[in-house]
This record gives structure tokens, C-alpha cells and sequence, in this order.
């Protein structure tokens, strides 16, 4: 505690000294936090949420639907069919926001939103790139507090996924078990895990009670949200790849790339 005490009271001091220009740590200083040039992590997030979102919106409003025998694809899941004028509405278009929004309101998101796009500020020990008066998340920014209704939704979406799931290992009246079968469960498990984590859902199970003793229902859950919230970060990421991963392969299987008489 006291070695935490003061690393952080030498990091503030470096802040504040001046010796460091706006968004870097200046010249012979070091991050205390990591052995990695502090540029890695917000490059990452800058180049994964880019290319993600731009595989995201080619695949919502390119392609109409996103089954592939038994396999579901995340992307167009509950499958919705409209069609306006003989035109099919891609199924992605109805449900695509729900997750964009818990996403991009998400407390970690929100930091590494912030730190790669902005860079505001870059790193732990970097300094604030910006030069006028902090604010917080009021203005614009207020809309960060739909994170908790868009909770909601967001599990509704998982538990559909979860029927997916269990019922692409059926197909065609018979049981079924292939590649796109661990693919899907794999997925739901890490989606499930980064949903559960959520900070508004740990605020929910535990948040606002002085006698943890009085309500062991409610502990019981805090401690088990708090064991995937302290993670909650890397299940953003892992979900993130997932999604995307799962998605790909059914794609390759629509698209033909993947031979889908096999339904592997
Ligand atoms: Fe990340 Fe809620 S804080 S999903």
C-alpha cells in the first residue's frame, strides 16, 4: 500500500512538473505501469475498433441474413424479415444498435474510447492532451448514462443467443455438432461473461445495500459479477474477437468459401 502510495504521488508529481509534453511522458522518463511504449495500447484500440466497426457495417447492411444451416450469425440475431418494395432489409439493421450502444457506453470502452481516440490522455502517465477545464461526461457526454437501461436489452440479446446456441446443435430434425457449433458457444460463453461483468449490473446486484449479511442472495451475486467485472476488460476484447470470429466463419460458409454441404 505505502509503495502504491508513492508511485502514485510520483507519477502525479511527474504530471504536474511540467516535464511532460501534452499526451507523452517526455524525454528519459519511463511508464511506471508497463514495459511497453505507451503509444502500443492506444494504436491497438484505434486500429481493432476501426477495423471491426468496418467489417460490422458491411456485414449489417450488405447482407440480408446471417444463417448458414444451423449456424446464427451474432450480427442477425433474432432474425427479423422485412421486406419494403421487394427490397429485404439486411436483419442486422433492427438489432445492430443494441450492442453498438452498450459498447460504446461501456466504463471501459469509455477509457479506451477516450485514450485511443483522443488521447485524452494517451496513458496513465501521460499528461491530458487537452487545455481547457474538465467537464466529465456532462453535455455531449451525458448520453454515457443510457449504459444501465441499454443493460437490459443487451441481456434480452444474450439469452437469444443462448437459444441459438443450444438449437444449432440440432439440424434438420437430427442432432448436429461441428466447427460452427463450438464457434457459437464459445462465443455466447465470452459474451455472456463481458455482459455479466458489466459495472452497472455489479451497481445492481450489490450496489446501495449497508448490511452485505442482510441480503445473501444479493452478495452471492455481487461476488460472483465482481469475479468477471475485475476482467472486464479483456472479456471486452475476447467477446469483441469472438463475435467477429464467429461471424466470419459463417459468412465463408454463406458465401460458399467453406464448402456448406458438410455444414462443418
Ligand atoms: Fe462495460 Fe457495462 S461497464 S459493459
Amino acid at each position: 500500500m505505502g509503495n502504491a502510495l508513492v508511485l502514485h504521488s510520483w507519477v502525479v508529481a511527474m504530471s504536474r512538473s511540467g516535464d511532460t509534453a501534452a499526451g507523452s511522458l517526455g524525454p528519459g522518463l519511463r511508464n511506471p505501469y508497463s514495459v511497453l511504449p505507451d503509444w502500443l495500447y492506444p494504436t491497438f484500440v484505434v486500429v481493432a475498433l476501426s477495423a471491426f466497426s468496418l467489417y460490422a457495417a458491411w456485414v449489417v447492411l450488405f447482407f440480408p441474413n446471417g444463417r448458414a444451416g444451423p449456424y446464427l450469425s451474432p450480427f442477425t440475431s433474432p432474425e427479423i424479415h422485412v421486406t419494403v418494395a421487394g427490397f429485404a432489409i439486411p436483419t442486422g439493421i433492427w438489432i445492430f444498435w443494441v450492442p453498438l450502444l452498450f459498447r460504446a457506453t461501456c466504463y471501459y470502452y469509455r477509457k479506451a474510447l477516450f485514450r485511443g481516440f483522443l488521447g485524452d490522455p494517451r496513458s496513465c502517465a501521460a499528461s491530458e492532451g487537452r487545455g481547457g477545464p474538465y467537464h466529465g461526461e456532462t453535455r455531449l457526454l451525458v448520453f454515457n448514462n443510457l449504459h444501465r437501461f441499454i443493460f437490459y436489452l443487451t441481456t434480452a440479446q444474450v439469452v437469444v443467443l443462448w437459444y441459438d446456441t443450444i438449437a444449432a446443435f440440432v439440424y434438420q430434425g437430427a442432432p448436429h455438432l461441428g466447427i460452427g457449433n463450438a464457434l457459437m458457444l464459445v462465443n455466447v460463453v465470452c459474451l455472456s461473461a463481458y455482459t455479466f461483468g458489466c459495472h452497472a449490473f455489479r451497481h445492481l446486484a450489490g450496489g446501495g445495500l449497508d448490511c452485505f449479511s442482510c441480503h445473501r442472495v444479493r452478495f452471492q451475486l455481487w461476488r460472483g459479477v465482481t469475479v468477471l467485472n475485475v476482467r472486464h476488460d479483456r472479456w471486452a476484447w475476447v467477446s469483441m474477437f469472438t463475435v467477429w470470429g464467429v461471424d466470419l466463419y459463417i459468412r465463408l460458409l454463406i458465401l460458399g468459401v467453406i464448402p456448406a454441404a458438410a455444414w462443418v
